[in-house]
């Protein structure tokens, strides 16, 4: 694109922007406002609502794999590559790989809270079912060490929610069911990988991973929420996040 076209674009996406009006989510404000109120929502003047693309976000393609999620949805992911590449570097299996490329995508462009089941719900259809099992319990077994394969209490956690901080209820109940479970240790490996997978130097690009995704993660052939899987919905509104029905 030259200059201008650059320019021409920005400024069709502004009126664009302009002539569709974006009410949030309860979700997005709720704690910063009272949920119970009604959704303040901007005066529309005749305008219309927004019911796709919104033009402040990158548009994806028509359909879009895990890849273009990652390149134009979710925030920075050193932290899923350098987790893969750990695992990968320690001969870790293609299963563990995959799980710890996508365990956190909830938190990269998603929902924060329960990461760890949203992130499995997001990608079940389309991966092995050790996989997203893997990824469901990450967020549990994280909080309890394994000396057995030299995992401990994250000192993170305790810089962020206090040395005195009791996972809750189901976490624990949640916990205790998958260290008993065939697939604990592939859940487990997330937890290693994860723990020092926080370095600043290290750069690891997405593509270095093509190979794996292409053998353990189904990208469907209408795009990645346009298959009618049970999560498609949620691809969707990540891709869309301001729609208003
Ligand atoms: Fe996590
Ligand atoms: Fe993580």
């Amino acid at each position: 694109m030259t200059t201008l076209e650059k320019a021409e674009a920005a400024e069709r996406a502004l009126s664009e922007e302009l002539d569709r009006v974006v009410v949030k989510s309860v979700i997005y404000t709720s704690g910063e406002r009272d949920p119970r109120l009604p959704v303040p929502r901007p005066p529309d003047q005749g305008k219309r609502y927004m019911m796709g693309h919104d033009p402040r976000l990158p548009r994806m393609p028509e359909r879009p794999t895990l890849f273009d999620f990652f390149k134009y949805r979710f925030g920075p992911a050193s932290h899923l590559l350098q987790s893969a590449r750990l695992a990968l570097k320690r001969g870790a299996g293609e299963k563990v790989v995959m799980a710890c490329l996508v365990h956190d995508i909830a938190i990269a462009g998603f929902i924060r809270g329960d990461h760890g089941y949203w992130g499995a719900q997001l990608v079940e259809p389309y991966v092995d079912e050790e996989v997203s099992w893997a990824i469901r319990y990450h967020q549990a077994l994280r909080f309890f060490a394994d000396e057995s394969v030299g995992y401990h209490y994250p000192e993170m956690y305790v810089k962020l929610f206090g040395a005195d901080y009791q996972p809750d209820a189901y976490i624990r109940r949640d916990y205790e069911y998958a260290r008993r479970h065939r697939w604990y240790m592939t859940s487990r490996l997330i937890c290693v990988n994860d723990l020092y997978a926080f370095d600043p130097t290290v750069q690891v690009e997405l593509e270095e991973f093509t190979d794996i995704v292409g053998r353990n993660f189904r990208q469907p052939e209408e795009g990645l929420g346009f298959d009618a899987s049970p999560s498609a919905h949620m691809w969707r509104t990540i891709m869309w996040p301001t729609k208003y029905l």
